[in-house]
């Protein structure tokens, strides 16, 4: 037993910082969406993709959720482009991928094609309408899709906590040499609550490691930031986790709130970072109303164990129990509803927006403490 293989056999790596562009002419600027893809097709961690999708695989992929070869596959990863520029440019030409005039990456055009947003819309999300975030931002980014394989030519530096930033090749070589062989990935994109901490710990009993793994891209603006998440995990981690059993890294994608499609593609991507198992808990990377609570593990059994290569781990939803005296969930606890502690995301946000202190059934004292102190300091300076 050995880490997981990446995804589709090779780790990607289109990272060449001596590539010549010097002579290329066109370039398309990038938004911050389509920087982070570029740079985790690069690093190998959306492997085996090795550019934007061209109009097979996406349509595959919108309507399978396969890549054309059959893999499994299950958002698509395009570079939309207004009208105009696309009209700019050729067929079999490079073109520069830009961000305020620096250049990050090349790609080579193969193809350029106009989607059928709605149709990606239905399939990939579930829904057309526009009070959906992900679909929202589907919706306004532009209109035509450039396809190509990608090079990266200059590495993306993060500006924050750069620790945290590794490649999947860095990934796998810490888990080698803390000796894991089982790994679980953690998915996240809001602090760790006292049920996250309870479904980790109860994964962990059963494999060597936890690689907690925050999204750290693109997120909707009323999700609490990055940096103050970060700060959160730390504490949480220094008081309440063996150093020796977790690993802290960020995932630097955009957040798609495509619930069940992004559980599979999370999960595929953590195997790209070495993850033997992945958690899948209630409403995965849900938003709203949108899925139902276990949708995200039922599109699971769309596949094999052997062709997805990582092991899911559902969970149900959990909570602390007061009758209980301690967290549990609904497949564990008799008790009702009046005995269990559920505070929903947007109530919990709103309490510590307002200096309230969750209850610490809820969220350990340490995080909360941090989460309040973080956002107050972001209301002032956005109030300055
Ligand atoms: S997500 O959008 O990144 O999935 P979140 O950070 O809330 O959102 O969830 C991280 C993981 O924990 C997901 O697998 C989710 O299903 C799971 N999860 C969150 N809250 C609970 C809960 N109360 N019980 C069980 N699983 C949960």
């Amino acid at each position: 037993m050995s880490l997981s293989l990446p995804h589709g056999g090779t780790l990607v790596d289109r990272l060449d910082e001596s590539y010549d562009f010097s002579q290329i002419v066109n370039e398309v600027e990038l938004d911050d969406f389509a920087l982070s893809d570029l740079k985790l097709i690069a690093n190998g961690a959306f492997s085996p993709l090795t550019g934007f999708l061209g109009k097979l695989d996406y349509e595959s992929v919108v309507n399978n959720m396969r890549l054309a070869d059959g893999t499994v596959w299950s958002i698509p990863i395009t570079l939309p482009v207004t009208e105009e520029k696309a009209s700019q440019l050729s067929l079999g030409e490079e073109v520069k991928l830009t961000v305020n005039g620096v250049t990050y990456g090349v790609i080579t055009l193969e193809e350029k094609f106009v989607p059928n947003k709605v149709v990606e819309a239905a399939k990939v999300y579930g829904t057309t309408e526009v009070a959906h975030p992900g679909v929202k931002k589907l919706f306004d980014r532009p209109n035509v899709y450039l396809v190509g394989s990608i090079t990266l030519v200059k590495k993306i530096e993060a500006d924050r906590f750069q620790e945290f930033y590794l490649d999947p090749t860095e990934t796998r070589s810490e888990f080698n040499s803390l000796g894991w062989k089982k790994v679980v990935g953690f998915q996240t994109r809001n602090p760790v609550h006292r049920a996250h901490e309870y479904i980790q710990k109860a994964a962990l009993e059963i494999v060597d490691g936890l690689f907690l793994n925050p999204l750290v891209g693109e997120t909707k603006s009323d999700d609490i930031p990055a940096d103050v998440r970060m700060e959160s995990y730390q504490v949480l981690l220094d008081h309440y986790y063996p150093k020796n059993r977790v690993f802290l890294a960020v995932f630097p994608a955009a957040m798609r709130y495509a619930g069940p499609r992004e559980a599979i593609f999370h999960a595929i991507v953590r195997k790209n970072y070495g993850c033997t198992h992945f958690i899948v808990g209630r409403d995965h990377a849900g938003v709203g109303d949108y899925y139902g609570t276990y949708d995200a593990q039922l599109i699971f059994s769309h596949f094999t164990e052997k062709e997805l290569g990582i092991t899911p781990l559902f969970f149900e939803h959990s909570f602390y129990c007061e009758k209980c005296g301690n967290m549990a969930s609904t497949k564990t606890c008799p008790h009702s509803k009046e005995d269990r502690i559920i505070l929903s995301g947007t109530k919990v946000r709103e309490m510590l927006k307002n200096g309230e202190i969750p209850p610490a059934e809820f969220s350990r004292k340490e995080v909360v403490e941090v989460l309040i102190r973080g956002l107050a300091a972001k209301e002032v300076s956005v109030a300055r």
